[in-house]
């Protein structure tokens, strides 16, 4: 894999990728979701172990398609997850000894402050609904804050932006906020990003500098920023 000559170059990592997205119960039979695929997220996960990675998938509610693409994946460990508290968890477990860790996966901004315990019913709620949601940590931020020395923290940025240059404004702006080293952006609308198979991607570093720019399938980008995850670990601290 990759564009390397070394096949295994990644030999030497532990990495742990989070792909998909939570979903954030309402009541017994409803949720607030959205429609992450997982399908980058289990790209940068098979590249990943065929370069020679030990990898973990914490896997939010993957497409039925990408889920089985997952479990046929040789030695990939996959752990699933449902709301954003259950990914933050399992991500600090799993992500303990990582010296790779890539939040793919779209994780819900909020959660039900009440989560009903019967099923919500029209005659009890009238003719309009208000739900109040509170805001869930933010994982990579907290990855970010506590990782040690050696560990790479990279993260996904989905924007609605209206150009290249609104859509690196509004990178630079959360890659600081977050911390992360390396912060992956694209651009979306009502049909791009999400479940297709192909994108296209720009990532910059934590200094909001464009690194590199990436565009095909998903496992194509997927190759593509593993190499520049080597590039910048190989890079001397600036
Ligand atoms: N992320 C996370 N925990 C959250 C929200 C987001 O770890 N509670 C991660 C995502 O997995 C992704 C990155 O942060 O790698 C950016 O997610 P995004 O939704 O673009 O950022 P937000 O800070 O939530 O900003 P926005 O208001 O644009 O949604
Ligand atoms: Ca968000």
């Amino acid at each position: 894999g990759g564009t390397d000559a070394d096949p295994d170059d990644l030999r030497a990592e532990r990495v742990v990728v989070s792909a998909g997205g939570t979903r954030e119960p309402l009541d017994p039979v409803r949720f607030l979701g959205n429609r992450s695929s997982g399908r980058q997220g289990l790209a940068i996960a098979q590249a990943a172990a065929e370069r020679g990675a030990e990898v973990v998938l914490v896997a939010a509610h993957l497409d039925a398609d990408v889920a089985a693409e997952a479990a046929a994946v040789d030695g990939l460990r996959v752990v699933p997850v449902g709301t954003a508290a259950e990914l933050a968890v399992a991500m600090k477990d799993v992500a303990a000894d990582a010296t790779l860790v890539v939040m793919a996966a779209a994780v819900a901004d909020y959660r039900a402050a009440e989560i009903a315990e019967h099923k919500i019913k029209k005659d009890d709620t009238g003719d309009e609904l208000t739900l109040r949601l509170v805001r869930n940590p933010d994982v990579l931020a907290g990855l970010a804050a506590a990782r040690m020395p050696g560990r790479l923290v990279v993260g996904f940025a989905a924007e609605t932006a209206a150009d290249r240059e609104e859509l690196l404004a509004l990178g630079r702006a959360k890659v600081a906020r977050k911390g992360a080293d390396l912060l992956v952006l694209n651009r979306v609308g009502w049909t791009d990003g999400f479940g297709t198979p192909d994108n296209e991607v720009v990532v910059i570093d934590g200094a909001g500098e464009v690194v590199g720019e990436a565009t095909g399938s998903k496992r194509s980008i997927a190759d593509r920023l593993l190499d520049l995850v080597l590039a910048h670990r190989a890079e001397p601290v600036r």
